[in-house]
């Protein structure tokens, strides 16, 4: 393919000092950042005060209001109306203090998708929110082991501060305990609930007062020297004096704040707050803006690339089907990883080699879309797929680049998927490989061929349905699940051959994934347990191994 007018000025300007200086300084002004919680700890509420800050939206309540109003724009957005859920995950691209920040948003609902655990891949940093009287909740810990994997900035925001809730305390140590990660709370609480009263800055000594407004309504923060004899008549003496006494605990027994840790995902810096109420919204944001780490290098085939690297490098994370109806398209989403992506550019794909137009970019902002004309380390872009994209994927121009793919996830839901009419069974076919091709579900298969039928395995209960759904409205094909009984999934690291040397195993199913590795099933975790107890010298592992320039077996 002949070299475009636009990309012969992007390999001009790529040749510019300007653009190095350029490249430099958008590199700089941006940070990435996904949210993971359980529901309803207020991801919502806190994504639309920072939106409000970012001027992204002009009023309280529009990320809501957006969601309950919005027309139904293709089946699947349907199937989300009818489960009144949020299953689009999208990315917000807002300003702030000079700061271009990209938030990735993961669906919200508890029937999350390994969408939502892609999305993780692409973030750079992430905030965990708890719920004040919750603590950490089953939804938060699958996500933090994900992001652990990564070793990525974990920033914690308490919220609901005025309801009552958990001892500060206890919240840190459950922290540190469970999911070994040291804590440096940035703020101190002064009482919960009903006598939540503010919260001291450690490093300023500046105490914010909490009034509790109207529900709903912003609170009004006052701000106060912690010598400052008012205090004494603003907050009860008792409340104070508790918080003062923790704090200087704190400074006794807890961790030093230290920003390589926080970077390394080491160390968390915990802020006490109020989504609802907008208390220690702003303070937080400032705070993580300094302390969050920008775009980073990310592992290739060819080592780390640095978003620095002149020529443009990104891989897709998501593929969203049927945005659109009228138009059928899938949308790929793709992080950019190192230099300039421009509008209509000429790129290569890695796993097919083949050399593509990037014609159609798209920003989407909840489900407007706007046209990208350049994006930058760090930014989210989302491409027509017309099917060529999969999960995982590498485009790059410039010297040959693959990142290292997106592992697959321990799915925790498995189902036989039956066709009950044969002369469906084409499109049956069809439409399995392609919603596996596209990441919708995981596939495994029985190590009996005579067992042809797929099984589906996947991390929510949703995704189950969306294949269902799909099969049916895209494919014509109405199909059927059976549960298989089992819970629990593992990968034999070392494949076939390890397993062998084990021998006969018990409690347990083998089956094989797409790529022919095998996979053990267990109706539970004791039965997990039991057998890497008995046997010491096998390796499994919850993620499956990333494969790249393999193709997968088809049903
Ligand atoms: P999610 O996206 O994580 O699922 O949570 P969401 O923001 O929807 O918040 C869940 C509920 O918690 C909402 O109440 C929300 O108003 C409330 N909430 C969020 N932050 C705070 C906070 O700081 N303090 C208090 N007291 N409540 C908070 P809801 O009754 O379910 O919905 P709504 O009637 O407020 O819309």
């Amino acid at each position: 393919m002949t070299s475009s007018t636009s990309d012969l000025e992007a390999q001009k300007s790529f040749n510019d000092d300007n653009f190095l200086k350029h490249l430099e300084e958008a590199v700089k002004k941006r940070k990435n950042f996904a949210i993971i919680s359980h529901p309803d700890a207020g991801k919502t509420t806190l994504t639309e005060k920072l939106l409000l800050y970012g001027g992204a939206i002009q009023q309280a309540g529009a990320v809501k209001a957006r969601g309950e109003q919005r027309k139904v724009t293709s089946d699947w957005m349907e199937l989300e109306k009818q489960r009144g859920i949020s299953i689009t995950s999208t990315v917000l691209q807002f300003e702030y203090n000079d700061t271009t920040i990209n938030l990735l948003d993961t669906p919200g609902h508890q029937d999350f998708s390994e969408d939502t655990y892609r999305t993780l891949a692409a973030a750079d940093n992430a905030v965990m929110l708890e719920d004040a009287a919750k603590g950490l909740e089953p939804q938060t810990r699958k996500l933090f082991e994900v992001c652990r994997l990564r070793n990525i900035p974990i920033f914690t925001f308490i919220n609901k501060m005025d309801r009552p809730g958990l001892e500060p305390l206890s919240l840190l140590d459950e922290i540190e305990s469970e999911l070994d990660l040291a804590t440096f709370a940035i703020n101190w609480p002064i009482g919960s609930g009903d006598f939540f009263r503010g919260v001291i800055d450690r490093y300023s000594k500046n105490v914010f007062l909490f009034s509790k407004a109207e529900r709903g309504k912003q609170s009004i923060e006052r701000r106060l020297k912690l010598d400052d004899p008012e205090l004494h008549q603003l907050v009860e003496k008792d409340l104070l004096d508790k918080a003062l006494e923790e704090i200087e605990l704190l400074e006794v027994a807890g961790a030093e704040l230290n920003v390589e840790l926080i970077r390394a995902g080491e160390l968390t810096p915990v802020f006490f707050g109020s989504a609802m109420t907008n208390f220690g919204v702003r303070p937080f944001l400032d705070s993580f803006l300094k302390m969050a780490q920008g775009p980073v290098a990310r592992i290739s085939s060819q080592g780390p690339i640095d978003p620095m690297r002149e020529t443009f490098t990104g891989f897709v994370f998501k593929l969203q089907a049927n945005m659109d109806p009228r138009h059928r398209d899938r949308v790929a989403f793709v992080r950019v990883c190192s230099g300039r992506f421009q509008k209509d550019m000429i790129v290569r794909h890695a796993r097919t080699g083949k050399t593509i137009r990037l014609s159609r970019p798209q920003k989407i902002f909840a489900q407007d879309r706007a046209v990208v004309e350049d994006a930058y380390p760090g930014d989210v872009i989302g491409l027509n797929n017309p099917g060529m994209f999969a999960i995982g994927d590498t485009l790059y121009s410039g010297k040959r680049v693959e990142y290292e793919g997106i592992p697959c996830f321990s799915p925790e839901i498995f189902c036989w998927l039956r066709n009950p009419n044969p002369s469906a069974f084409k499109n049956f076919k069809k439409g399995v490989n392609e919603l596996r091709e596209e990441g919708a579900v995981q596939i495994l298969y029985d190590i009996d061929q005579s067992k042809r039928d797929p099984i589906l395995a996947a991390v929510g209960q949703l995704q189950l349905e969306v294949v269902q759904h799909r099969l049916e409205n895209e494919y014509s094909v109405k199909t059927r699940l059976e549960p298989i009984g089992f819970q629990v999934a593992r990968w034999v690291v070392g494949g076939w051959p390890s397993l062998k040397k084990i021998g006969r195993i018990f409690n347990c199913k083998t089956v094989q994934d797409s790529w022919e590795r095998p996979v053990l099933l267990f109706k539970n975790q004791w039965n997990l347990n039991q057998l890497e107890e008995d046997n010491p010298s096998l390796s499994l592992s919850k993620v499956a191994p990333v494969v790249s320039g393999v193709n997968p077996i088809n049903l």
